[in-house]
């Protein structure tokens, strides 16, 4: 039996027991690209579709539940559907209120100045998506600069926008390419790509480049590149560096805000970036993203920035949309007055899984180590990445060992092992996923005993040949 036979049993599972959600999909299929809008919800050979999330649980148009670990896209650190966000919406709605107006309304200020005071920054603008608004961070910088060139990290995902589609998946030696058509030509020229966690190549390529870098985005824990902390001296080194050759340091915490504690892994290091981009969590299940930094950066989005200086971030029909700024208020409230019973049990509850899956794999024979570990200072990290390694790799430390077939099988923890849990009845993502705050110990504890029943059913048919 091999990786084929085993992927191929697993679809032919997974066909039988999703006979409605084939059906949904195949109608999807006829009027929308590959049945869907976010290609990452849409894995083969089709995907689930849900009927009820709440909490930790998640039942299909088929009436399988799953423990689910993606929790929309790790961004519910509550769980699904948390009471004390819809106990406010449902209020809202109920009195006429929540939709579109177009006007600003006193929430807008609550959330601004609930988030600044956590991530002590000067101001901060609302927009829609973390794709938008690293767009809008990144536009800030080389207005602010006067300056073309923008580094980033192999590895780093900023969402689908033009000045960052470089350097994220493919891998061909390294992350290195443009990874996607359509782009402004001439785009590849002004995007450095440099090693995550990497102080030499920093160096080198501030040597080579710093005068014409507007700004180095970082994600200070690295997301699609393998949850993988930075180190905390190479973010103090990346601050240096841009003071030193006046670039701007932006810190994308679209994942890791209010993820491991109620503000940026910023806070926790101590280093403060120019400009800091947050999303997923802030809006408490409602889209809202943000640009929050200094004032003098930030303050050229405002229509009185002189025209030559000016970034057109000048919002769009839903920014700041009501209803998603009362769950955000809530939400971020509800965190911050929680934060020392939230963040302590969901990293604890992330240091077992990984400490466990670990050893459950080595007992059966496979080479298995997770990513998602803190350090001393990021003590509470609630994500979990399993990544099944070849023999001579002791453990993932880089972005490019992730998506590098050579170190480590991607279709195993991708595609056959997300397969296989759920089978078991829990849905994971890269390997596992997100814990939050609605997960138990029990279910905690049964998603290692699905892993388990996984890891001796693979030895017995003595896969994956690693
Ligand atoms: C670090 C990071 N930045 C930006 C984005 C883009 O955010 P959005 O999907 O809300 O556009 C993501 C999305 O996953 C992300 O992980």
């Amino acid at each position: 039996m091999d990786k084929k036979r085993i992927l191929e049993g697993l679809i032919e599972n997974y066909r039988l027991n999703h006979k409605k959600s084939e059906e949904l999909f195949e109608k999807a299929c006829q009027y929308q690209i590959r049945g869907g809008s976010h290609n990452l919800r849409l894995f083969d050979p089709f995907p689930f579709y849900v009927v009820e999330c709440c909490g930790s649980k998640v039942r299909d148009a088929d009436g399988n539940t799953y423990i689910d670990f993606w929790q929309g896209h790790f961004a519910n650190v509550l769980g699904h559907n948390p009471k004390i966000v819809l106990d406010s919406l449902f209020d809202y709605l109920k009195r006429g209120q929540g939709l579109t107006t177009g006007f600003p309304d006193s929430r807008q200020g609550e959330l601004a100045e609930l988030i600044l005071k956590q991530i002590e920054a000067d101001k901060i603008r609302f927009t829609t998506s973390g794709t938008l608004a690293t767009m809008y961070a990144v536009m800030l910088a080389k207005a602010f600069t006067k300056r073309s060139l923008l580094m980033k990290v192999g590895g780093g995902w900023h969402g689908a926008q033009p000045y960052v589609l470089k350097g994220i998946y493919t891998y061909d030696q390294g992350l290195n390419q443009l990874e996607s058509a359509g782009l402004p030509s001439g785009i590849n020229r002004t995007i450095i790509v440099t090693r995550f966690n990497d102080n030499k190549d920093l160096e080198e390529k501030f040597r080579n480049y710093g005068d014409q870098i507007a700004c180095f985005i970082v994600e200070p824990f690295i997301g699609a590149g393998g949850f993988i902390f930075a180190q905390r001296e190479y973010l103090q080194k990346a601050r240096n560096l841009t003071l030193q050759y006046n670039s701007l340091l932006i810190f994308d915490e679209v994942i890791s805000g209010f993820r491991f504690h109620p503000g940026g892994v910023q806070n926790l290091y101590g280093i403060k970036p120019d400009l800091t981009v947050l999303g997923k969590a802030i809006g408490g299940g409602m889209p809202v993203s943000a640009v929050a930094g200094r004032e003098d950066v930030m303050s050229l989005c405002s229509p009185d920035a002189k025209a030559e200086d000016r970034v057109r971030f000048d919002g769009g029909t839903f920014s700041a949309h009501p209803a998603s700024m009362l769950a955000g208020v809530d939400y971020i409230r509800y965190i911050i007055s929680h934060s020392s019973e939230i963040y302590p049990r969901i990293g604890q509850l992330g240091a077992k899984v990984r400490k466990e899956i670990e050893e459950i794999f080595a007992v059966h024979g496979f080479h298995v180590k997770c990513t998602g570990y803190g350090n001393s200072i990021t003590k509470y990290s609630s994500l979990v990445g399993v990544q099944f390694l070849h023999d001579k790799i002791d453990r993932i430390t880089y972005p490019e060992q992730v998506w590098n077939p050579e170190v480590c099988e991607v279709e195993m923890r991708e595609k056959i092992f997300k397969l296989a849990m759920l089978e078991q009845g829990f849905n994971i993502f890269h390997g596992y996923g997100a814990i939050s705050a609605s997960h138990t110990e029990k279910e905690i504890q049964a998603s290692l005993d699905a892993v388990e029943r996984i890891a001796k059913r693979w030895r017995k048919y003595n896969i994956p040949e690693m």
